[in-house]
């Protein structure tokens, strides 16, 4: 016996660890049963470690029955462990079911595209960062804490929670709702989830926008849905291409459609809800960052058109506070109400009550609509220094998508083609710029390059020095 036939991997007490590799070398065959495992003294002197050590993890193999001592002369494998499973690899396997064999199909994520270590990083999805707010936030979590209790959440929410949220809807989106119509999920991401669990079957139709925000996507292939894209024009979706598809589902996002920052006009409203209605389809309405509008108020929800109740209204936390948090809701349909609380019930038995009862102290007090109007002001001024900052460096190379909303800008390339792009990725990269196209949110990539820059997470100096070296890198290029 060597030392490397029994590799210590150094986490926790060394006996345990002895034990866990003679384990192994049990289980492997290594020492068959009715063996006797070398004497103590010697296999501490092979180990170059005290025999104290060795004796603690005789101990434990015995207490685990895979040896016994015969009348204290010495450790023997008992045959319990004669069940060796042969050395079958524990490497890869095929996916085991069709929700698997789906998910493996995916493309990359464009969260995971992030480059965290770049100073200037313009990923879409960071959050704004005010440091108020985090003091506050503590400070509610704290008294939540104490209030909350420990026993298992109603699986539809925090009953306070719940209510302010059916309150600000009334007040900021025109949503007339009560608390009972309100599911709270962790975020957009399991709103849809839960949604396609209780409309669609495997093969069923789902309409995305095209282009489109890419997790959602993601959850409807997983869930099987057939995904078919129908296009985007300045109104919004263009609803008199809904017909030939036949979807189930229609996933959209009238506020502020993502990416292109459309703003779904009236008449199209209008047009949707009575698809919806006369075809039975549902209409799945991502309301994820409608209040951040610079120039106007925001279009009450689409939700508050809806007589035939077709449309499930989604709502998030994750861009009007932080998307750490994982909290969203549901208004629900009546005729899906049920169904939908049972469906967050039996994926988790609801959310964690701590976060929640913080979140409901924050609305209840108002101090969320304060922190909404101090960050709109923030992001606009944001915006206006990120825009300023591109006309000054790249203008005769760019072409500036600027809704007036969001947190997010649209630059498309002016004689930049695909094959470059990389490039001026990497140019950027270099300079610790962080960039990302635009192209991965569409079906099939817009006829020129462009750009989905996140301003929401860099202060004004940060984005000055941004624009700057982005100009530079398409000098660059
Ligand atoms: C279009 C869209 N919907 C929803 C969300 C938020 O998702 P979640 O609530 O799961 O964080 C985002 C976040 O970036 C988004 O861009």
């Amino acid at each position: 016996l060597k030392p490397v036939d029994l590799p210590l991997e150094g986490s926790g007490p060394l006996y345990e660890q002895l034990a866990r590799s003679l384990k192994r070398a049990i289980l492997e065959g290594r020492f068959a049963a009715g063996v006797r495992l070398p004497a103590t003294r010697s296999l501490a002197r092979t180990l170059g470690i005290s025999r104290n050590t060795v004796i603690g993890a005789y101990e434990l193999l015995c207490a685990e029955q895979l040896t016994s001592t015969r009348g204290g002369s010495g450790s023997w494998v008992t045959d319990i462990a004669r069940q060796t499973f042969g050395t079958r690899s524990r490497g890869a396997v095929g996916p085991q079911s069709r929700y698997a064999a789906r998910t493996r199909k995916l493309g990359p994520s464009t969260l995971a595209a992030r480059k965290p270590q770049l100073r200037f990083d313009l990923h879409y999805g960071e959050p704004l960062l005010r440091p108020s707010l985090f003091r506050s936030w503590r400070r509610k979590l704290g008294a939540a804490a104490l209030r909350a209790g420990p026993r298992y959440p109603d699986a539809r929410g925090f009953p306070a929670l719940r209510r302010s949220i059916a309150e600000y809807l009334a007040r900021r989106r025109g949503i007339s709702c009560t608390a009972d119509d309100v599911q709270i999920v962790s975020g957009t991401q399991q709103a849809l989830a839960l949604v396609a669990r209780v409309v669609l079957n495997e093969g069923d139709v789902a309409v995305l926008e095209d282009p489109h925000y890419q997790h959602l996507m993601h959850c409807l292939v997983a869930h099987g849905a057939r995904i078919r894209g129908v296009r985007v024009d300045n109104e919004g979706l263009v609803v008199s291409e809904l017909a030939k598809q036949k979807p189930r589902l229609v996933c959209v996002t009238p506020s502020h459609q993502f990416p292109s920052g459309a703003v779904m006009s009236l008449p199209r409203r209008m047009e949707l809800l009575q698809f919806a209605a006369s075809q039975g389809a549902w209409v799945f309405e991502d309301d994820y960052d409608s209040e951040f509008q610079y120039r106007r108020r925001p279009l009450p929800a689409l939700r508050s058109l809806d007589l035939s109740d077709r449309v499930i209204y989604a709502g998030t936390f994750s861009k009007t506070l932080f998307p750490s948090l994982r909290l969203g809701f549901i208004v629900c349909p009546a005729g899906l109400r049920e169904d939908l609380f049972k469906a967050k019930r039996l994926e988790d038995f609801g959310c964690p009550t701590i976060e929640q009862a913080a979140l409901a102290t924050f609305l209840q007090n108002r101090q969320f609509e304060k922190h909404l109007r101090k960050s709109v002001a923030e992001l606009s001024r944001r915006r206006s220094v990120l825009i300023e900052g591109l006309q000054q460096h790249a203008a005769d190379l760019i072409e500036i998508e600027d809704t007036g909303a969001g947190v997010h800008l649209i630059v498309w390339l002016k004689d930049t083609r695909y094959p470059q792009l990389e490039r001026l990725l990497e140019l950027a990269a270099k300079r610790e710029l962080g960039l990302y196209p635009i192209h991965p949110y569409y079906q099939k990539p817009p006829a020129r390059p462009g750009l989905l820059l996140g301003y929401a997470g860099l202060s004004d100096a940060s984005i000055r020095v941004a624009a700057k070296l982005f100009g530079q890198c398409l000098r660059d290029l």
